[in-house]
């Protein structure tokens, strides 16, 4: 029986474990990359495995995130990062390069390898036929080791994208198309494999836009062949020698097959607040804009931007709109700036920044008090631009561009009848503008630079023979990492001082929550979060792994965990248990004793006896982990586990 595109890759890399869906597998590494944000956390987790060199063919590490510089942490943090990069083999990614996925598709992107990444938008690089993970950065750390990487076998999904998309609808409405169809929950555990007839009339930044965004459907990853497009691709930026060819089998089979019919789509919204609240732009048009804000890891490239220039040639920005304009790397600022775009730009009222993730995250460009905000990025959870009561609408780059000409949400295939303007397909150019100079390359000379922003990865004790802990706080469903742990409002400068950080872990959600944890610690009560479904969703920032561990959380019990995040939880030895019924959850109340008896032996079975001291109950608890983990668990996290494989 043939192979797909997912099985072909895995398969060639199997360093362990099974090939049978829904086991787990264990995979060697080809490259491996990271922004500053999680970096800072993985080098030191590195540094303190003892290793003394990368092993992966290639890595990379980003001045992407942390690029405001209100204070001195941040360049602290880059000077490790570079001290670190150039001593153990890393290329490092100067501030202003621009955003990690944008830069490793142009420049490091490969047809046929496993890459992971410490940041959940890793499987950008999916479009040009690699799989393409994101990770938390202690796995990135075991990884750049040498170490395999241990995940689920994945069930293949294969979306066929049939026919063409019509002029004025572009790849993020075939994406918005994918969240509607799929949702941002359920999907844990898959991968979306694309195929169909209109592959040949999407180019690679097109698919990278499709493979980015996929991430918010909570699929491991997501994935396109490597075809003609991306040869081109690879042509234009002048790394032929790095193409090969790479499809599924004529007989390939698939755990589910799709349909989307590119003909049919229309200019589209993920509404408030979420990204899989999709709904039609006409259904929205009317509604007064604020602020437009173009870029991010997700359609800031140079086809993005050149569809925006040629909306806004001759036109200014309506005068209550705020347009920000942020290329997704230095490469597509230097074509912008040779093609006359930026002046375009400049003469329309737009707002230049800096190539970096800065608004995404709410670093910067908070809109004000309950703005409508229209953005091409990828999340518009409640509070992550910044500004508590904004409306964030996530759109194309034309609907964005129209929407700061008129003032008001407006389908962009009215551009014909408000404006004259015809559709104008921007395919690839021939040839990038081709310029390294801000990816420095290691010597392997430098000492490591520690400012006083960088700290140590917090220990862990090993796992004890009985849970005895108290439910520090219990919430509802869909708790992002963001609400976990805050990356908006200059706090992201806290990620390598993790008991500063820890202040902030659930502030949003309670405040007290912190000081909680930290008074039944003084009493050697472990804390225990109970959640809804989906808990941990969104960024992949394993400081809201690491941060409640440092409060002393022991355990999550939830009805639903997001992927990244449980592996996260059981990297830093937090036990993640789900509930078999709403019932247990509605049971429980914050501030109840919850015990489990001979907890190295009930984590062997896949349901776990949980008493509730308080209530005078029991109940029983799905513990879904592998062999491996229950060893990671028991023996206090990931950084204990592998200092014990490696001596
Ligand atoms: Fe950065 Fe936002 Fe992408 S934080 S990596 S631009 S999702």
């Amino acid at each position: 029986m043939g192979k797909n595109l997912v099985q072909k890759i895995i398969d060639a890399h199997q360093a362990g474990g099974s090939l049978v869906p829904g086991e787990e597998v264990a995979v060697s590494v080809d490259s491996i990359l990271m922004p500053d944000s999680s970096g800072t956390m993985a080098c030191l987790q590195f540094e303190a495995m003892g290793m003394p060199k990368v092993k992966t063919k290639l890595a990379v590490i980003y001045a992407d995130h942390q690029t405001m510089q209100d204070g001195f942490e941040n360049a602290d943090d880059h000077a490790y990062l570079q001290s670190a990069a150039d001593k153990f083999g890393l290329v490092f990614s100067k501030a202003g390069n621009g955003i990690c996925h944008q830069v490793q598709l142009e420049r490091y992107s490969r047809p046929g390898w496993i890459q992971l990444g410490a940041d959940s938008h890793t499987p950008t690089c999916g479009a040009v036929g690699m799989i393409s993970i994101g990770v938390g950065g202690l796995d990135l750390a075991v990884a750049m080791g040498g170490g395999p990487f241990n995940f689920v076998y994945p069930k293949v999904i294969r979306v066929n994208l049939n026919g063409r998309l019509k002029p004025w609808c572009s790849a993020k409405d075939v994406v918005l198309e994918v969240l509607r169809l799929f949702g941002v929950k359920g999907n844990v555990g898959c991968v979306i494999e694309y195929g169909g007839t209109g592959l040949p009339f999407l180019t690679v930044p097109e698919r990278g836009t499709i493979t980015n965004m996929g991430t918010e459907t909570g699929v491991t990853t997501s994935i396109f062949p490597s075809d003609e497009q991306t040869k081109a691709f690879f042509a234009a930026q002048g790394r032929e020698s790095d193409w090969q060819p790479l499809g599924p089998d004529p007989d390939a089979t698939y755990d589910r097959v799709i349909d989307i019919d590119l003909d049919s789509l229309e200019p589209a919204a993920a509404m408030p607040h979420s990204p899989g609240n999709v709904g039609k732009i006409k259904d929205l048009a009317g509604k007064t804009v604020h602020q437009v804000l173009i870029g991010s890891c997700t359609n800031s490239s140079y086809r993005d931007l050149m569809i925006v220039a040629k909306m806004l040639e001759g036109r200014t920005v309506h005068p209550q709109v705020s347009l920000g304009i942020v290329p997704g790397s230095r490469q597509v600022y230097q074509m912008i700036a040779a093609n006359g775009a930026l002046a375009t730009f400049l003469n329309a009222g737009a707002r230049m920044l800096e190539s970096a993730c800065g608004f995404c995250f709410g670093s910067g460009q908070a809109p004000r008090s309950g703005a409508v905000s229209l953005r091409t990025s990828n999340r518009n959870f409640k509070g992550r631009s910044g500004t508590a009561d904004a409306n964030v609408y996530l759109v194309s780059p034309e609907t964005a561009a129209i929407a700061a000409i008129t003032g008001v949400i407006t389908d962009p295939r009215d551009m014909e009848k408000l404006y004259s303007m015809p559709y104008q397909s921007i395919g690839l150019p021939e040839k990038y503008i081709l310029d390294d100079s801000m990816l420095i390359k290691p010597t392997g000379t430098a000492e490591i630079v520690r400012g006083p922003n960088i700290g140590q990865p917090p220990k862990k004790d090993p796992l004890p023979q009985k849970l005895d802990g108290a439910v520090a706080i219990k919430v509802e469903d869909n708790i992002t990492t963001d609400h976990i742990l805050p990356a908006s409002g200059g706090l992201m400068k806290y990620r390598s001082n993790v008991a500063k950080y820890s202040e902030y872990v659930l502030r949003d959600v309670d405040k007290d929550f912190p000081a909680r944890c930290k008074a039944y610690q003084a009493k050697g009560t472990p804390s225990i979060i109970v959640a809804g479904h989906s808990y941990g969703q969104g960024s992949s920032r394993e400081h809201a792994a690491i941060c409640p561990m440092f409060l002393g959380v022991a355990a999550i019990i939830a009805k639903g965990i997001e992927r990244i995040h449980c592996a996260n939880l059981v990297n830093f030895g937090i036990l993640p248990l789900f509930f078999t019924s709403d019932a247990d959850y509605d049971a429980i109340s914050p501030g109840d004793e919850l015990v489990i008896e001979n907890l190295h032996q009930a984590i062997e079975k896949p349901q776990v006896t949980v008493t509730n001291k308080t209530k005078g109950t029991t109940f029983s608890a799905r513990c879904e982990l592998s062999e491996r983990q229950r060893e990671v668990l028991r023996l206090g996290g990931l950084l204990n586990y592998t200092r014990q494989k490696a001596s």
